[in-house]
């Protein structure tokens, strides 16, 4: 089954200029994005003459042109040999879309639309990317449970001292599974105690519903007044999608959006979006330092001593299963 039927974000938009080819690795292939007169293109990274990285190559006019021998490819592969003009050189091509801030791809005879990211009421903040030194059921495990972040995550997360206090509640469908979790918040640095507006003694809750058309998730996360019942002044939604780069790596996409009742939502998305992408992607990169420093990339449960945080780890396997036959 192939990986790529599902649309995958491979690239931060602002990362493929208008003139350079861009190699990506996905689903253990490599690829070649590039931005035309004519719009995006996708290629296997391979030219099909002499096998030279079609990444080297040059984008001229509508077409991307090899480094070697100047064959030349056009967005749906067709190439044209300028020495052996009668050669028939096809190469394998992608749809590829720019949305969101991201570059996507998928197989071009799949029929999956380009997903809808808008969120009416939140500010988008941006995309944000980060790479992960491990196979993909690791990384979801990482996103699938909250107890991490007694120790990891200075900004947000659940309070070491009280994490006994935790609750989780687990909800599935044929599609998605929801995990609701909350417990006392660890006191949070400024930034975000400003930004939020929570204090000692609130409850942070995060939130998360799993889908797995590619994996993704869709993540809140929030902190309440335990005295009033009432949120705090803002809260932060994001899309986590989950790409498989091959059997050892994997990349995080994240679209960030933020939630506030303080006033100037439009203007804080605007002058904040950095900040907010800043965030995402020190602590992501929290997550990927933990997952580097795993001492077994055995994606198998078996003999891990698995706790009440965990139960969602069989599930995330059966759903990849799945939609992957992994
Ligand atoms: S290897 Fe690409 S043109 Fe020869
Ligand atoms: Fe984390």
């Amino acid at each position: 089954m192939s990986r790529l039927r599902y649309w995958h974000p491979v690239l931060c938009a602002r990362d493929l200029p208008q003139d350079r080819p861009v190699a990506v690795r996905v689903a253990s292939r490599n690829l070649v994005v590039f931005r035309t007169s004519g719009g995006l293109g996708a290629l296997d990274d391979q030219c099909v003459h002499r096998r030279l990285k079609l990444s080297v190559g040059k984008v001229v006019g509508d077409r991307l042109r090899c480094a070697y021998h100047g064959w030349s490819f056009s967005r749906d592969g067709r190439g044209e040999s300028p020495g052996t003009p009668k050669l028939h050189a096809c190469i394998k091509s992608y749809a590829c879309a720019e949305a969101f801030g991201a570059i996507w791809v998928r197989e071009r005879d799949a029929e999956q639309p380009l997903p809808d990211l808008v969120k009416p009421g939140w500010a988008f903040c941006g995309t944000v990317i980060n790479r992960v030194k491990a196979p993909l059921p690791l990384l979801l495990d990482n996103f699938a449970e909250v107890e991490h972040t007694v120790t990891a995550h200075p900004q947000f997360g659940i309070d070491l001292a009280r994490a006994n206090q935790a609750t989780l509640e687990i909800e599935t469908t044929a599609e998605t599974f929801t995990v609701r979790n909350r417990g006392p918040s660890k006191p949070p640095p400024l930034a975000t105690r400003i930004m939020a507006w929570t204090w000692a003694g609130d409850e942070f809750h995060s939130d998360y519903t799993f889908r797995f058309d590619p994996p993704r998730s869709a993540v809140s996360h929030y902190w309440i007044n335990r005295r009033t019942g009432r949120e705090r002044m803002s809260k932060y939604f994001l899309y986590h999608y989950f790409v498989p780069v091959d059997a050892d790596q994997s990349m995080v996409v994240t679209f960030g959006y933020l939630q506030t009742r303080w006033p100037g939502l439009g203007w804080m998305a605007r002058h904040m979006g950095w900040f907010v992408r800043r965030k995402i992607k020190s602590t992501i990169d929290e997550d990927a330092w933990l997952l580097e420093n795993l001492a077994d990339y055995n994606p198998s449960l078996e003999g891990m001593k698995l706790s009440r945080f965990d139960k969602v780890l069989g599930l995330l396997r059966e759903r990849l299963a799945l939609v992957y036959g992994e």
